[in-house]
């Protein structure tokens, strides 16, 4: 049983019109990925209830888009400082349904809310142009509005924040929202919205819709007639298809998916620095994370002394229930991403890589698996080549900068890229040079609401976080003015 502070907390109804409502198909078991323990059962919606919520969502936009910028920014700034104040238990609700350290989904809450802090102030100051006019009888201008209903599908690896990130601008802009969250991870969106209704956002601008029916509930969200974008942060192949049902409506469409990211340390590099970065970025989030480093490129030079002291680093990692203080490593979040941590290992271990730690499933079992660190990678090795989503650290050497830029760059996606070195030219040449929407140089932390996050080529469409984020959510009205004179 998880005890809160305040358990109230704890919704297991979906949230549609502003009431809590049953699902449709009956209930889903929630668990908790460190133990398979029964969290709670909350509702199971379906298509009708999605509709429902769609339609509720439509009716709220009439007023939400013509309440001035400045009394929505009130009612998001309560929004967020009653996340804020009930952080801890956001974060243990949190970590019950998908295992992180509950340090790491305090953190979560912190980053989550942010975004909603950030565009409660934005929104105020988005505006549209006076344009110098062509002809002395005409007046031309812009206007921005909020583009209308958003259907939203959110992922299980950040329960939280991916909400933040969409609800926070989308409702800022004026625009009304429905959100599927992932099957697994239900408890934290709607208890989220249960502070958004606290907070007097009105009934029908925020909706939740948990079920089990992914692809039924992402149809209507994706495809209802009074569905007017659509964003989407989860795995490429699942985003192409959605982009694909978006396209019989013309929705407009922001994607976050997949990421391969590189991870390279130059000779020049301050060595400590990139191993401390590349355990953070490797490993947060039990390596669950679109931007986790990928692929370690290692100039040859130092490979020997950057290898020696990552083993040691991951070596010294806590693996356990993220409830325990001691953890820094929670579980997967299922026993298939455990067997597909597996596989990666016997692929490459089967090709030549050398196993230098870890390797296999945890003794804690169920969903654990152990950190582990690979050598030796060659080219034609899965973990050389797809996103390994869990704690396998995977190196590789190089010679040259211009060999590893091109082989960083040869990849379809386009998320995050990280490197090192002491050089101030080669900062600036490599990060003109990667092919990724965020490229981050000494340094693997990056994640902030005050900038833009967004994938190139196969990891996504437009970006989330800064003003870019927001500009997401309004379409450009061009009014000309004649008869002036
Ligand atoms: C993600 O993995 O998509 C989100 C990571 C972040 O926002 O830092």
């Amino acid at each position: 049983m998880l005890t809160l502070k305040d358990q109230s907390l704890l919704k297991t109804r979906n949230f549609i019109d502003g009431e809590w409502v049953a699902g449709g198909a009956g209930t889903i078991d929630v668990t908790n990925p460190a133990n398979g323990d029964l969290v709670t059962k909350t509702a199971n919606g379906d298509a009708a209830d999605a509709a429902r919520a769609v339609e509720a969502a439509a009716e709220a936009f009439k007023t939400w888009s013509r309440t001035p910028a400045k009394q929505r920014a009130v009612l998001l700034r309560k929004w967020f400082n009653l996340l804020m104040e009930n952080a801890e238990d956001l974060g243990a609700i949190m970590t019950a349904e998908q295992g992180k350290p509950l340090f790491e989904s305090i953190g979560e809450i912190g980053y989550g809310a942010s975004f909603i802090e950030y565009y409660a102030e934005e929104c105020k100051r988005y505006k549209g142009d006076t344009i110098p006019t062509i002809s002395n009888d005409r007046r031309l201008q812009t206007y921005k509005q909020p583009v209308g209903v958003v259907g939203c599908i959110t992922p299980w690896n950040f329960p939280n924040a991916m909400i933040g990130r969409k609800a926070g601008p989308a409702l800022a802009a004026g625009c009304t929202i429905v959100i599927k969250p992932a099957t697994e991870t239900p408890l934290s969106a709607l208890a989220m919205c249960d502070l958004a209704d606290r907070a007097g956002i009105p009934k029908g601008v925020i909706n939740v819709v948990a079920g089990s029916n992914s692809r039924e509930i992402g149809k209507v969200l994706t495809q209802h007639e009074k569905i007017s974008k659509f964003t989407f942060t989860g795995s490429t192949p699942v985003g192409k298809k959605l982009m694909e049902q978006c396209s019989t409506g013309v929705k407009k469409v922001s994607l976050e998916l997949g990421g391969n990211a590189p991870f390279i340390v130059f000779d020049d590099a301050d060595i400590d620095a990139a191993v401390a970065d590349c355990m953070g970025t490797k490993f947060r989030n039990c390596g669950q994370t679109c931007v986790c480093t990928n692929r370690i490129y290692v100039q040859e030079g130092i490979a020997g002394e950057f290898t020696a002291k990552l083993k040691d680093a991951i070596e010294a990692l806590r693996v356990g229930d993220g409830f325990d203080a001691n953890t820094t490593t929670g579980p997967l979040v299922n026993e298939t991403a455990v067997n597909d941590m597996r596989a990666f290992v016997e692929d490459a271990a089967s090709k030549g890589a050398k196993v230098l730690t870890g390797g296999g499933t945890h003794e804690l079992g169920h969903c654990f698996f152990e950190p582990t660190l690979v050598t030796d990678i060659t080219g034609d090795m899965r973990v050389a080549n797809e996103e390994i989503f869990g704690p396998i650290a995977a190196v590789q050497t190089f010679k040259t900068e211009d060999e590893v830029i091109e082989r960083a760059n040869d990849t379809e996606y386009g998320l995050a890229a990280y490197y090192f070195t002491r050089d101030v030219g080669r900062v600036i040449r490599v990060a003109e040079r990667l092919e990724y929407g965020i490229v981050c140089s000494n340094s693997g932390v990056f994640s902030t609401e005050v900038a833009p996050f967004g994938g190139w080529k196969q990891s996504g469409i437009g970006s989330e976080g800064g003003k870019e984020g927001i500009a997401e959510y309004f379409e450009t009205k061009f009014h000309s003015m004649g008869g002036i004179e």
